[in-house]
């Protein structure tokens, strides 16, 4: 084994992608671009729940996905995951989001800090076997808007998160940059902002996706924030996390991503011009989020030019148009609506 080869060689091996956390919402959309391509991902999840996968997969799609059960806290069920399948490229998205590392800091830590470190672990001990290590940071990296001043907030920008997730996702960047300096371990951290579409059913920035999915089944839902918010369709992030995962880029990189920035009343008259309906169902209250929320993205498109931003009104026309099927062909859970 060599230690100091500052990328991931892997000569002359078969691809095969480990997504971890794929049975959550942006990693069921890099499995449906998977399978869409005629990959055959594996899919680690902790869940035993498919319900986001098949409602962007076909039953026959869905027989293209290798479902591993394993807990990402346990480095002998990464380890077999990333070893038995001879994963190539690992995406690693399996994590808890904002509410729940507030609810329970140190679960949060063994999920999205441990959890991340058994990644990298598994990958350093199978370095002649895995290309490539994407996994999902967060632009929660970043603080509160206050701690930046008026207007975007710049790449290279101090790190000053306001939450445990930011403090962990921050952590997860420091780990990734010790493994290439120690180890020439290569990695892509994604800083994604709030992503929406089918399959965004819980977190702190779900409002926007439920207030669509209220909307096509008839039913009052407020979004419980004001403010601003940087809106990323979840197709777009999806292809962002395999752009990197297949770019050869070398380095403990990070890439914050941009959408529509907007405020939250700007959100809902787009949607209102979508679907007129929204005027009478869907509104917005409370307090702006304590985040960042306007970021430059310029790396991301000087590394990998290219890169596509679809408009929010294309992104609402199209998770309203699946939410729709869904609902006629009776597959539509509304259960997050409650929450
Ligand atoms: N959704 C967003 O707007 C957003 C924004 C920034 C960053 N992110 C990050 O992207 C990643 C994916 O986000 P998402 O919205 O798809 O989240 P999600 O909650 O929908 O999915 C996360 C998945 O991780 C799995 N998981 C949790 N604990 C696990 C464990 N111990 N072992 C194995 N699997 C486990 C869950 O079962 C779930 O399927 C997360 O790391 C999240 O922090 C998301």
């Amino acid at each position: 084994m060599v230690e100091s080869v500052p990328n991931n060689p892997a000569p002359h091996i078969e691809r095969r992608f480990l997504v971890t956390g794929a049975k959550g919402f942006i990693g069921a959309w890099i499995a449906k671009e998977l399978v869409e391509r005629g990959d055959r991902p594996c899919v680690f999840d902790i869940d035993t729940n498919t319900s986001r996968l098949s409602a962007l997969l076909t039953p026959d799609q869905m027989s293209s996905v290798q479902l591993i059960q394993g807990d990402i806290t346990q480095s002998r069920d990464v380890e077999r995951a990333v070893a038995d399948n001879g994963a190539t490229h690992v995406l690693h998205l399996a994590g808890l989001q904002v509410p729940f590392c507030a609810a329970d800091p140190v679960r949060g830590a063994m999920i999205n800090v441990v959890g991340t470190l058994n990644v990298f672990e598994a990958a350093r001990r199978h370095r002649d076997q895995v290309q490539s290590i994407v996994y999902a940071s967060s632009a929660a990296v970043f603080g509160p808007e206050e701690l930046y001043g008026r207007g975007t907030v710049p790449e290279g920008a101090p790190l000053l998160p306001g939450t445990h997730y930011g403090v962990f996702k921050q952590c997860n960047e420091g780990n990734a940059r010790v493994y290439f300096q120690d180890n020439g371990l290569s990695s892509v951290g994604i800083r994604p902002g709030a992503v929406y579409g089918v399959g965004r059913d819980r977190g702190m920035t779900s409002g926007p996706t439920k207030a669509i999915k209220a909307t096509v089944v008839g039913r009052p839902y407020t979004i419980r924030f004001t403010g601003g918010l940087d809106l990323q369709y979840v197709r777009d992030t999806a292809r962002i996390f395999l752009r990197c995962a297949e770019a050869s880029l070398t380095g403990a990189r990070t890439y914050t991503l941009r959408g529509d920035v907007m405020q939250m009343n700007k959100f809902l008259q787009c949607l209102g011009e979508i679907l007129p309906a929204s005027k009478a169902l869907a509104k917005a209250e409370g307090q702006a989020l304590p985040v960042s929320y306007d970021f430059d993205d310029s790396a991301l498109h000087r590394d990998l030019p290219g890169v596509v931003r679809t408009p929010l009104a294309e992104g609402i026309r199209e998770t309203a148009a699946i939410f729709e099927r869904l609902q006629k062909t009776g597959h539509l859970d509304i259960t997050d609506l409650e929450t």
